[in-house]
Formats: structure tokens, C-alpha cells, sequence
């Protein structure tokens, strides 16, 4: 499985390697006249990076592998951590467009509510970089590029793993990710169109965990108290799932037993949670994404054209690989 990942996470590398190599030379879109295609080297690049917050353990795998990408370049990097909050993310990205920044790499927190502020750095002349998250906007052309992970299917295949353990009948209660965001709109939207070919797999409860732990506790403890039916969970990332089998526990029920548990991210401590059996199923989301935004920032810098959207490919994992994939985990 290590193999087929890694043969995987390549061959998405390698073609947008090609795809960024293989584009025709010109003005960077956005590129200033100081910062003109050519009259800056890697290390000279100044980059402004808004995340999210510090909400998940794939958070901070993924902030991990954008500083540390950077560090590797010798680029600089001003790194704004939004603490879960929009007006934040939109204050960091209007002091990256007041410091004048080559390029902006936004995390969006939610997908709504950008253009203003991305018209203004489009207005600067600054390329902006999506990561992770996509965004809601009728001009595509406020942002360069978006790499990160196709949702809606990593909800499909969450979605697919769980028809086939339950032999398409279940009732199943959901918890979603942060209201707004793209991993909670799109996980849903993935789940849900596969399970309404099956009319027995059936969503009895569903609400917000945020994408935290503790919230994920509380939520779950609450669809226990109202629930005495549950047979499966779907939690829209690991966090949550691990804040829900202590409820589960605590309830005195067997998570992974008692309730069927399907989750996303494919955290090492998600792999823990599947030896011990309390966990039945990840569905991978890569945060690794790193190399691929550096790789970006300078292609842009160097005027070449970028794909409009790079997706990572995720796998699936379930208990009977927990044991042999999780030394090769890198988060
Ligand atoms: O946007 C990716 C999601 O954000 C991850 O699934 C979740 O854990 C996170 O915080």
C-alpha cells in the first residue's frame, strides 16, 4: 500500500511538474513590475500564506508542510493562522496586499466572501494561490490556481465503503464539518448521492462538529442521548471521529462494533484508532501540499500559466490495512 501511494502521490507531481514546465513563457498574471517574470530568484520571493486555524491534526500536518517547503526554498514566508474566524483571514490577506507580497496562498475557511478582498489584491497585482479549500465566485480569474483535494469524492468513497459493510442498510448519524466550508458542503453532497441509491441506508441525525475533537464528543453525545437506533457514523474528519468513539464509550457501546465508524483525513491517529478496532474506515485527504503550492509560487513568479485545479489522489483504508500502512505514515 506504501508502494501505491507513493507511485500515486508521484504521478499527480510529475504531471503538474509537466503541466507547469510544459506551459508557454509570458507576464506572471499579477506580477509587479519590481517582481516582473525573471527578476526574481526562488529565494527572493516573499510569500503570504493565510491558513485556516489550528483546528485538526491534518491542519497542522499541512501548515507543517508549507513552512517547511519554504524553509527548504529559501522562501520567505509570512504565515497568518486565521483562528477559525473569516474577518481574520481577510485582515491577513489585506496586510499581505499592504506589505506587497509576490504571491498569497489563502486556505479559505468558508467559500463564500471573497471577491472583495481578492479583487483587491488582483488590483495590486499579486497572484493569488488557493490551497486545500476552493471558493464560490463568478471570476475565476481572482485566483491563479487551486491544489487540493476533491471532496465531493472523498465523500463518495466514504459513502461507498459504508454501503457495502452494511450491506446497504443503516441508520447512520452524520457529523459535518465547519458550516460553510468546502470539506463539509462537498463530503455531504459526495455521501449523499450515493446513498440515495439505497433507501435503507438512511441519515436519522446530522450536525456540526466543526472538524474538532471536542465537539465531535459533545455532538455525538447528544445523538446517543436522542438516538437508540444508531448503527453507523459518518464524521467528515478524523478529529471528530475520535472525539465521538470516547462518547461512543463512555455510553457503554463498542465503537467499531456496536457503531459502524467511517471517517476522513487518514491521520496516523486514525490508523491507531482502526488497530484498536474502534475505527472502521478512513478515507484519505493528503494536507501534504507543500511541495505542490512552492512549485506553484514559482512557476508563477516565472510567468508560466498553471492548471485552473490540481487534485490530489486519496486512497481508502480500512482496519485490515491499519497495521501494515501505518509506519509509512507521514502525519
Ligand atoms: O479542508 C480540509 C479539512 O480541514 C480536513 O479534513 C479537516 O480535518 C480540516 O481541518
Amino acid at each position: 500500500m506504501k508502494t501505491v501511494s507513493a507511485i500515486l502521490a508521484m504521478v499527480v507531481a510529475v504531471s503538474f511538474a509537466a503541466l507547469t514546465a510544459c506551459s508557454k513563457p509570458g507576464p506572471a498574471k499579477g506580477t509587479t513590475e519590481k517582481e516582473k517574470p525573471g527578476a526574481k530568484s526562488p529565494k527572493s520571493i516573499t510569500v503570504g500564506f493565510a491558513q485556516t486555524g489550528n483546528e485538526s491534526d491534518w491542519r497542522r500536518a499541512n501548515t507543517e508542510s508549507v513552512k517547511s517547503e519554504a524553509e527548504k526554498r529559501g522562501i520567505t514566508l509570512k504565515f497568518a493562522d486565521a483562528q477559525s474566524k473569516q474577518e481574520n483571514q481577510i485582515k491577513a490577506l489585506q496586510s499581505f496586499i499592504a506589505q506587497g507580497v509576490g504571491v498569497i496562498v489563502l486556505a479559505p475557511i468558508v467559500s463564500t466572501g471573497w471577491d472583495p478582498v481578492l479583487k483587491e489584491a488582483k488590483r495590486a497585482k499579486i497572484p493569488v494561490i488557493l490551497s486545500d479549500r476552493r471558493i464560490d465566485t463568478a471570476d475565476p480569474s481572482l485566483y491563479v490556481t487551486f491544489i487540493g483535494s476533491d471532496f465531493v469524492k472523498e465523500g463518495r468513497m466514504a459513502a461507498e465503503w459504508l454501503v457495502k459493510k452494511m450491506n446497504g442498510k443503516a441508520k447512520i448519524v452524520e457529523l459535518q464539518g465547519e458550516p460553510g466550508s468546502a470539506p463539509a458542503t462537498d463530503r455531504r453532497i459526495g455521501f449523499l448521492e450515493v446513498i440515495k441509491n439505497y433507501p435503507d441506508m438512511q441519515i436519522i441525525d446530522s450536525q456540526s462538529g466543526d472538524f474538532l475533537r471536542a465537539k465531535g464528543k459533545v455532538v455525538m453525545e447528544a445523538f446517543l442521548k436522542k438516538h437508540k437506533d444508531i448503527q453507523a457514523l459518518f464524521a467528515h474528519n478524523d478529529d471528530m471521529a475520535i472525539g465521538a468513539i470516547q462518547a461512543i464509550e463512555e455510553a457503554g457501546l463498542k465503537p467499531g462494533q456496536d457503531i459502524i465508524i467511517v471517517s476522513i483525513d487518514s491521520v496516523k491517529a486514525a490508523f491507531e484508532m482502526m488497530m484498536a478496532g474502534k475505527l472502521n474506515c478512513t478515507v484519505e485527504c493528503n494536507p501534504l501540499l507543500g511541495p505542490m503550492i512552492f512549485d506553484a509560487v514559482e512557476a508563477v513568479m516565472a510567468g508560466k500559466q498553471l492548471p485552473k485545479n490540481t487534485y490530489m489522489v486519496d486512497l481508502v483504508f480500512d482496519q485490515s490495512q491499519a497495521k501494515d500502512v501505518i509506519a509509512s505514515r507521514k502525519y
